[in-house]
């Protein structure tokens, strides 16, 4: 085991985590170290297709940010924290033109200024992309960023452990070093969590990476810090019918359409002015409900409806949409280019996180400990998330976070960490691999999979989600004996896979446990027993805290400061 020192750990390296350690390092006197549990550009960043929204007003010169901070909250359900949205819309204009000026090589207009397309539930064409790959230029451009910086440390293929703390500040972090199986300590005045995000919960069907699993929001949890509007989970429209794989918002943001078997655009009776280009959670419910009516093709967890592209052409689709068609190729088996595309909605975003309880700051109840991108819940999603939000939210959040740590590291002192502390946590990964027991990881998390989907998915009620928290406490139980079998050191990904899964299970259970309590429908929240908003009762956040091994729920106000909760119709 070793220890180090550092002013600052962040955990993530994705854009959250990429984007904050660049800010954090222009002190150049403080000592960062940025922890990734894989290479920085293998991160779930790399995965955003279609864009990142700022009103920069390119294609419409109407646009402001007003305008998206309006599209946001209504998007949101009226859920989300309305100073927060203003701060990010109006701060993300510029964060695209940093970006810019790094190199980022976005799509162009004809005059050379940056394009900007159409997506769901925004009022102007305001998302800048780089064709359908803008996660991944993004990515690489940050790691680039973050490479330059003489005072970051890399520690790739950590495992996070868990937040060292004493009940009051942060102390440090323990982690796992894949690679060689040892203990590592880092002390440190501030911790970040960015983490990324856990719609692996939804093990068959996410558009998300195997390792999204939430290991930040589920070590803060154990820490005794609330997670936040947990019960809202975004469902993307197009993922491949076979896989659940992406397919970017930015099919229909470039015209595509969505039709039923009888090759309706069956849109228009959902929402008969935006179309396809309405928010998420009302296509998504567009799309199964068209399924269960039998307007589908096929029935049961097979059926899909189509994404129809033809009428682009082969021109536009090449330029704007290459990945799109060559993972249809890959893994539908169908060309967009003079083929329809089966999809069906597919996990893809967690709206709640670790709560955030300043959003100029990123900070969270416990003192030193910060949580930015979708680990955190700032909120500006609200209960539904317009596409193209979420890099929006990574960077301008990321970079205020990184401004408000530097100064908070300048005052605080290291704090002490006993030798028994540290011991603590080589004992519980040997008691991890001598583990006698009879359970099946795989069998477990496959259990899981069939659980969060079919009891808490698109559509929810009472029964389902009070059986969803009953069999996910038993999946946990049974997770205690879930043996390792491969007792090596080196890289034991089957280790990580039972740490991972725990998490997992734990932050499902959160899941379904807000979602039962909460007995309205909004935004991605949809409850058949409840299928109305209610704002009277439900004008609010849950805070969902663990304590002693029981899940406490509490509720907290939306800051609403400009727009009066309205009917959502688009
Ligand atoms: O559809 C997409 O390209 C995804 C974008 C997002 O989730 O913001």
């Amino acid at each position: 085991m070793f220890v180090k020192k550092y002013d600052v750990v962040i955990i993530g390296g994705g854009g959250a985590g990429l984007r904050t350690a660049i800010e954090v390092a222009r002190n150049p006197v403080l000592k960062v170290a940025l922890v990734s549990k894989v290479y920085p550009t293998r991160s779930h960043t790399g995965a955003a297709q279609g864009g990142m929204n700022a009103a920069l007003g390119n294609v419409i010169p109407d646009d402001n940010p007003k305008a998206h901070a309006y599209d946001t909250i209504k998007g949101s359900d009226f859920l989300a924290d309305q100073s927060a949205v203003f701060f990010m819309t109006e701060n993300a204009p510029e964060i695209v033109y940093e970006l810019d000026r790094w190199g980022v090589p976005f799509s162009r207009l004809e005059d050379g200024r940056i394009a900007q397309r159409p997506f769901g539930g925004a009022s102007f064409p305001r998302t800048v992309y780089a064709a359908d790959k803008t996660g991944h230029v993004l990515l690489h451009v940050l790691f680039e960023q973050a490479l330059s910086k003489d005072n970051i440390d890399f520690y790739n293929e950590f495992f996070l452990l868990d937040i060292i703390q004493n009940g009051e500040r942060v102390k440090g972090v323990s982690l796992y070093d894949i690679k060689n199986g040892e203990v590592v300590i880092l002390q440190t005045k501030a911790v970040i969590l960015a983490t990324g995000g856990f719609a692996r919960i939804y093990w068959f069907r996410s558009t998300n990476a195997v390792g999204n699993t939430g290991d930040g929001q589920a070590v803060a949890f154990r820490n005794g810090i609330p997670l936040k509007d947990m019960e809202f989970v975004q469902f993307h429209p197009t993922g491949l019918a076979k896989t659940g794989i992406l397919l970017s918002e930015a099919c229909r943001g470039e015209g595509g359409y969505l039709i039923n078997k009888f090759g309706e655009r069956f849109m228009k009776k959902y929402a008969p002015e935006k179309m396809e280009l309405a928010p998420r959670d009302m296509v998504s419910r567009a799309i199964e409900q068209e399924i269960r009516e039998g307007r589908g093709v096929g029935r049961g967890a097979k059926a899909y409806v189509y994404l129809d592209l033809k009428h682009l052409g082969e021109e536009k689709i090449n330029e704007r949409l290459p990945q799109v068609r060559q993972l249809a190729i890959d893994f539908e088996g169908v060309d967009p280019v003079k083929d329809l595309v089966p999809i069906r909605p597919t996990a893809h975003y967690c709206m709640g996180g670790i709560h955030v309880s300043n959003f100029k700051t990123s900070e969270t109840p416990l003192k030193g400990l910060y949580a930015v991108g979708e680990c955190a819940c700032v909120s500006v999603h609200g209960a539904n998330r317009l596409g193209g939000n979420s890099l929006t939210e990574i960077l301008v959040f990321g970079k205020f976070c990184g401004m408000a740590v530097r100064e908070y590291v300048e005052d605080v002192d290291y704090r002490e960490i006993p030798a028994y502390e540290i011991r603590r946590y080589e004992d519980f990964i040997s008691s991890l691999m001598k583990r006698e027991g009879n359970e099946k990881l795989a069998e477990i998390r496959s259990q899981m999979g069939e659980i969060t989907w079919s009891k808490m998915g698109i559509f929810r009620d009472e029964k389902s989600l009070s059986s969803a928290v009953e069999d996910l406490s038993e999946l946990l139980e049974r997770w205690e004996n879930i043996p390792v079998n491969d007792k090596s050191k080196i890289f034991n990904t089957n280790l990580i896979e039972l740490l991972e899964l725990r998490n997992m299970l734990e932050l499902a259970r959160a899941v379904a446990f807000a979602a039962l309590y909460r007995k309205e429908s909004r935004g991605g929240h949809s409850r058949e027993d409840y299928p109305s908003r209610d704002d009277e009762k439900f004008l609010k956040h849950s805070l969902l805290y663990y304590k002693e091994g029981k899940l406490i729920l509490e509720y907290i106000p939306v800051d609403i400061t400009e727009y009066k909760p309205a009917q959502r119709t688009y």
